[in-house]
C-alpha cells in the first residue's frame, strides 16, 4: 500500500520504518528540514536499537523515502498516519496544535479519498476535530472530496519500538466505516501473524485506550513507589515484596520496580491530558491525581536522602550522575527524572559529573553552558574524586561494575541508587554506603 507518515520523530520514524520493511510504499514528511536532510544523507536523527539499519535499508530499497513536501506526501498516499507530537499544553490538555495544522493542511492539498490515521496520541473527541478542520478546508475550495478518521493508537516503547511494532501484542483501530476496518486489518495483518488481535472498535473507545494503558502503567508504578516508601518506614525490604507480590499472575513482575518514577515523553503528559479530559466531563479521578502526586514527590524523597546524608549542605559537593534518559536504551531526556536531580543539585551549589550512553548531547543541549556540570565519557571518567555516586537511569552496563574500581576513584564510596540495581548486603561487604529506594529510614 501506498502511506504517508506525517512526522518523524521516534513514533513516526519507526512507524514509517516498520510499514516499509513490510514491502509498503512509504513517504515519511516532516516540517522539520534539518530532520529531513539528516535521514536523506542516511543518518538518523534519534537513538533506537535496530532503527539505522531499517531505515538504510529500506531507503535504498525504495520503499522508504523523506520529504518536507507536505503536497507530495498527500498526494502519492491513500493511508496517511499523523505522528506528530502532542505536548502538555499550560491547563494539563493535550496540545492539539500540530495535528490540527497537519488535518487542516491535508484538507486543503488531498486530491482523492484518503484514510486519515491519528497515530498521535490525543484525546477524546480529536477524530471529530479533525474532521471537522478538513471539513472547513474543502468546503472553502469548494471540493466534496471524501476520507475517513480512523485512531490506531501507538503502543511502542522508546528503546524497544522496532520489536514492539513489528510483534505487537494488540493493534487497536478506531473506526465507524467496517470497510476502512478491513483496510486497516490488511494493513496489519503481516504484524499479526502470530495471532495477536486487531481490536476493533469506534473511534472514542480507541483514542481513551491508549490514556487508560498509560494511566494503569504509571499506576502501577506509583504503587509500588508507595509500597517502597512504606518500606523505609517499616523496615520491611521491598525488593522481596516486589518478588512476593509480581509472581502472582494477576498482578506480574512488569512496570513493578521502585524508583525515581515515571518520565518521558508519555506518561507524565498522558496521564496530565487524562486527568484533564476527566475534569472536563465533571469527573474527578483521584486515582490518577495520587498516582502524579507520588510521582512527582519520589524525585523529591530520593533528592531528601542525598540532603541528609550530607547534613542538609550540598555546597561545594561534587556527584557523579549515571545516567540522564528517562529510561535505558534511549537518547530521549523528556521528562527524564535526572533532569530534576541535577537541577537541585545545581541550585544547591553541587557540581556534577555526569555520564549516559546515548543521551549527553541531548543532557548538553539541555544544560547549556554550565561550568559546574561537565558531561564525561566513560562511566568510571565520571567518578573521579566524587563525594557520591548518583544513578538515574538503568542502563545494563551499570549493573555489573568493577566495584574495587569505582572506589579507587571516587573521593568517598557512597552511592544512592535511584533503580535498585545492587544488593544492600553485597554492598556493604564491599564497604559501600548505599543508599536505595526504600531504604530503611
Ligand atoms: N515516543 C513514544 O514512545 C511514543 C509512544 C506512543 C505514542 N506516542 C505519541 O506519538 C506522538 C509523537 O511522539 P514522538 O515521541 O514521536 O514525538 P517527536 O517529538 O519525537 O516527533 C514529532 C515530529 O513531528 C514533527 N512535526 C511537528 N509539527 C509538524 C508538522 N506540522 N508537519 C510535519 N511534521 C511536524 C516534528 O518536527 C517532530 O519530528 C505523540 O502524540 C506521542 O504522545 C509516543
Amino acid at each position: 500500500m501506498k502511506l504517508a507518515i506525517i512526522g518523524a520523530g521516534y513514533v513516526g520514524l519507526v512507524t514509517a520504518a516498520c510499514f516499509a520493511e513490510m514491502g509498503n510504499e512509504v513517504i515519511c514528511m516532516d516540517a522539520d528540514p534539518k530532520k529531513i536532510e539528516t535521514l536523506k544523507a542516511g543518518r538518523i536523527p534519534i537513538y533506537e536499537p535496530g532503527l539505522e539499519d531499517f531505515i538504510k535499508r529500506n531507503s535504498q530499497e525504495n520503499r522508504l523515502s523523506f520529504t518536507t513536501d507536505l503536497a507530495a506526501a498527500v498526494q502519492d498516499s491513500v493511508i496517511i498516519f499523523i505522528a506528530v507530537g502532542t505536548p502538555q499544553d499550560r491547563d494539563g490538555s493535550a496540545d492539539l496544535s500540530m495535528v490540527l495544522d497537519v488535518a487542516r493542511n491535508i484538507g486543503k492539498l488531498m486530491n482523492d479519498y484518503k484514510v486519515i490515521v491519528e497515530k498521535s496520541t490525543v484525546p477524546v473527541g480529536t477524530a471529530a476535530k479533525v474532521r471537522r478542520v478538513m471539513e472547513e478546508e474543502l468546503q472553502k475550495r469548494g471540493e466534496k472530496l471524501e476520507f475517513d478518521v480512523v485512531s490506531n493508537p501507538e503502543f511502542l516503547k522508546e528503546g524497544t519500538a522496532l520489536d514492539d511494532f513489528m510483534k505487537p501484542d494488540r493493534i487497536v483501530v478506531g473506526c465507524d466505516d467496517p470497510r476502512v476496518a478491513e483496510l486497516m486489518k490488511e494493513l496489519y495483518g503481516p504484524f499479526v501473524r502470530t495471532h495477536h488481535p486487531i481490536i476493533v472498535m469506534d473511534v472514542v473507545s480507541a483514542e481513551l485506550t491508549k490514556y487508560a494503558a498509560n494511566a494503569f502503567l504509571a499506576t502501577k508504578i506509583s504503587f509500588i513507589n508507595e509500597l517502597a516508601n512504606i518500606c523505609a518506614r517499616t523496615g520491611a525490604d521491598i525488593a522481596m515484596l516486589r518478588q512476593g507480590i509480581g509472581s502472582d499472575s494477576r498482578i506480574g513482575n512488569l512496570f513493578l520496580f521502585p524508583g525515581l518514577g515515571y518520565g518521558g515523553s508519555c506518561f507524565p503528559k498522558d496521564m496530565q491530558a487524562l486527568i484533564h479530559t476527566a475534569n472536563s466531563y465533571n469527573y474527578r479521578p483521584r486515582l490518577l491525581e495520587s498516582a502524579e502526586a507520588i510521582n512527582l514527590d519520589q524525585r523529591q524523597i530520593f533528592l531528601k536522602q542525598i540532603r541528609q546524608a550530607f547534613l542538609g549542605d550540598l555546597k561545594g559537593r561534587c556527584f557523579a550522575i549515571w545516567g540522564l534518559s528517562f529510561k535505558p536504551q534511549t537518547d530521549d531526556i523528556r521528562e527524564a527524572p535526572a533532569l530534576t536531580i541535577i537541577s537541585h543539585l545545581l541550585a544547591e551549589g553541587a557540581k556534577v559529573r555526569a555520564y549516559d550512553p546515548e543521551a549527553m548531547a541531548a543532557a548538553g543541549q539541555h544544560f547549556g553552558d554550565n561550568p559546574a556540570i561537565a558531561f564525561v565519557n566513560s562511566s568510571y571518567g565520571a567518578l573521579e574524586e566524587v563525594d557520591a555516586l548518583i544513578i538515574c537511569t538503568e542502563w545494563a552496563r551499570f549493573r555489573e561494575p568493577d566495584f574495587e574500581r569505582m572506589k579507587s576513584l571516587m573521593k568517598s564510596p557512597v552511592i544512592f541508587d535511584g533503580r535498585n540495581l545492587y544488593k544492600p548486603g553485597k554492598m556493604a561487604r564491599l564497604g559501600f554506603e548505599y543508599f536505595y529506594v526504600g531504604k530503611k529510614i
